[in-house]
């Protein structure tokens, strides 16, 4: 359930069909923003840049050039895609695919990532929104979901895990690897 939202107990909305992947455009991309520096933290969106801790120019920057760079897809210089996650039409936060290579079994090697407003998280939209991307991955031909967390983020190791991950790596000297077969 969306935040927000009145809730129905006796009824109530299923999630599924109402979390959806939107391309950023330039207006989405504001309001992607907007949720970024409103609702999470600069470390959970953002590569660590700039000299102050926390929001900055810089990260700010990165964001839009980020999201940008990724608009033109996996077929684009960035071999990336972005999407903002919607739930009932309001932007929850946002997922990517990247492509890194090719897997050894000759299929596309994709990797992904996302991040939500803490006033979204544990609604069930990162699985949802996992679920969506892991559905156009199968599409353009990939066999296994990679994506990569740190051994405290025990909400990222829990969301991978019931997608069905398999987990690698100790998360501090080596990245906490997961990988999800689709
Ligand atoms: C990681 C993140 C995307 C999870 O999304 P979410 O919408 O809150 O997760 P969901 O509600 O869909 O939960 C998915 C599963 O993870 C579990 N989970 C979610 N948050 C959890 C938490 N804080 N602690 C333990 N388990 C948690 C849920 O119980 C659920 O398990 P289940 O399917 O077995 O019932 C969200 O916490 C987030 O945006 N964190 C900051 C950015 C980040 O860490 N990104 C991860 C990069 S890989």
């Amino acid at each position: 359930m969306c935040p927000s939202e009145p809730t129905a107990p006796s009824s109530p909305a299923p999630l599924a069909g109402r979390v959806e992947l939107l391309d950023v455009t330039e207006e989405i991309l504001e309001k992607l923003l907007d949720v970024a520096l409103t609702d999470a933290a600069a470390d959970d969106v953002t590569p660590p840049l700039g000299a102050s801790a926390g929001w900055n120019q810089e990260r700010i920057s990165w964001f839009r050039n980020y999201h940008r760079a990724a608009a033109a897809g996996l077929d684009g210089p960035a071999a990336e895609k972005s999407w903002a996650v919607s739930c009932g039409g309001r932007l929850a936060g946002s997922i990517r695919l990247k492509c890194t290579g090719t897997e050894p079994s000759g299929m596309p090697a994709l990797e992904t990532g996302l991040w939500l407003g803490r006033s979204f998280r544990g609604r069930g939209i990162g699985r949802e929104a996992l679920k969506l991307v892991s559905a156009v991955a199968s599409a353009v031909g990939a066999a296994v979901l990679q994506a990569e967390t740190t051994a405290g983020n025990t909400a990222a190791q829990a969301l991978l895990r019931s997608a069905g991950a398999e987990l690698a790596g100790d998360g501090v000297i080596t990245p906490l690897t997961a990988r999800i077969t689709l």
